[in-house]
């Protein structure tokens, strides 16, 4: 962790005025929220596979965030860390100092909780996502990359075919997923009303190393890994759309680097499933059979099927998911978790057993 004194010595530095765009964004990176799942897996990437960036990762450290994440690169003389809240223009104006970039992944970032208490949603993702946007015109920040996803869209029908494109409407229906679709136009209104270099990207359901147990294939793991049973939501008939996290940070890379001004890209894993599907093949690989299903009772506004259509991704940016094909993605999984006790057991402690308690505690029995 550094001091703004420390930090402002680490990222001087000539600022580059060349017109490769791909240099001059990822010479000085702001990243938010680094902490948490995506974001840590994503200035890992970003550390290997563009030796030249100098990333900042700013992030609150609210239950989701934990450094641990990146004990690997925290010692990388390119990488620093600054605990902070992206409502805090004070800080922002100090941090993004210097920097081309920035890449916006900080959010609460989980259904259930915001069906509790909806209040964080609103001031991380719809405020913080407003202060951010503010202190980067102010900053002159060049590129302003939103990490946003597939809910905004809100649900598709059980059986159709049909997949969200960028030019679906928004229709949100949790309050996660309403502040988030506020963030996004937040975003698009920055570009419109003052000409913000924007990119938004809208990805569907991550799974991979790193990931709270809060998250269905992340608490189903570490549920079998202790011997409990898994709290399978409603008719487990719901689908999402799986994508290895790693494919989801390269197409980030992607749309940061070389997306249109202004423009959505959706990114999608094309590997659709049901939770109960999901949850078959997670008790196949762990060798326990169907009574360790527990049917709880449903997600209220449970959005029934998302589907992403990544055709201008692909075609535009010419990205391909690489790790997302299942069985083997999820076999990696379950093995990184199972080769992590440490690491889930002190995630699932502390504030987790009172959330966990609050979430499923009380929560009616069904029928098997
Ligand atoms: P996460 O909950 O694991 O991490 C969120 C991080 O943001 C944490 O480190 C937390 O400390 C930090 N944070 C929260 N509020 C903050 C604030 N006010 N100021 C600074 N930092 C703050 O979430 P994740 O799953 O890694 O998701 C990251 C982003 O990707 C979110 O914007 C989410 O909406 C989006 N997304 C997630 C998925 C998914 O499947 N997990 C899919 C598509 C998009
Ligand atoms: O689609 C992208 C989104 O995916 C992201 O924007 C969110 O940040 C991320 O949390 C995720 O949202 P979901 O609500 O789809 O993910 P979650 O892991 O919470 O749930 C996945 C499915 O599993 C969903 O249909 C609900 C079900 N479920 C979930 C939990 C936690 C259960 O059946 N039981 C559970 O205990």
């Amino acid at each position: 962790m550094y001091t703004r004194r420390q930090l402002s010595w680490r990222l001087q530095g000539r600022r580059l005025s060349g017109d490769s765009m791909v240099k001059r964004m990822l010479e000085r990176l702001l990243v938010t929220g680094g902490a948490g799942f995506i974001g840590s897996n994503f200035i890992r990437l970003l550390l290997r596979e563009r030796p030249g960036v100098r990333v900042v990762n700013l992030d609150a450290l609210t239950y989701s965030g934990n450094l641990e994440n990146l004990a690997d690169v925290q010692d990388d003389p390119r990488y620093a860390f600054v605990r902070g809240d992206v409502c805090d223009a004070a800080l922002l104006g100090d941090v993004l100092d210097g920097c081309d970039a920035v890449v916006h992944f900080a959010a609460e970032s989980h259904v259930d909780r915001s069906i509790i208490d909806s209040g964080p949603f609103v001031r991380s993702n719809v405020l913080g996502t407003q202060t951010l946007l503010d202190a980067c015109r102010r900053a002159g920040v060049q590129r302003f990359c939103h990490v946003s996803t597939d809910e905004v869209y809100g649900s598709l029908a059980l059986d159709g075919d049909d997949a969200f494109t960028e030019t679906t409407p928004l229709s949100p229906n949790s309050p996660y997923s309403a502040s988030k679709a506020a963030s996004d136009l937040l975003v698009r209104a920055a570009h419109e009303t003052f000409g913000l270099d924007v990119v938004i990207t809208r990805c569907s359901n991550n799974f991979g190393p790193y990931q709270l147990p809060e998250k269905v294939i992340p608490l189903f793991v570490t549920n079998l890994l202790e011997d409990k049973p898994v709290p399978l939501y409603g008719d487990g008939r719901n689908v999402r759309d799986w994508i290895h996290v790693l494919d989801h940070c390269r197409a980030v890379l992607a749309v940061l680097e070389r997306g249109r001004p202004g423009e959505v890209y959706n990114i999608g894993g094309d590997n659709e499933r049901s939770n109960l599907e999901l949850t078959q093949m997670l008790l196949d690989i762990m060798g326990k059979d169907d009574s360790f299903i527990q049917r709880v009772a449903d997600r209220p506004g449970h959005d029934l099927r998302y589907a992403m259509d990544a055709g201008k991704l692909r075609r535009e940016l010419g990205w391909r998911p690489r790790q997302s094909a299942w069985p083997a993605g999820l076999d990696e999984t379950v093995a990184w978790y199972a080769e992590h006790p440490g690491w889930w057991r002190r995630a699932k402690s502390g504030e987790y057993r009172t959330y966990y308690e609050q979430q499923y505690g009380r929560r009616e029995a069904l029928p098997a």
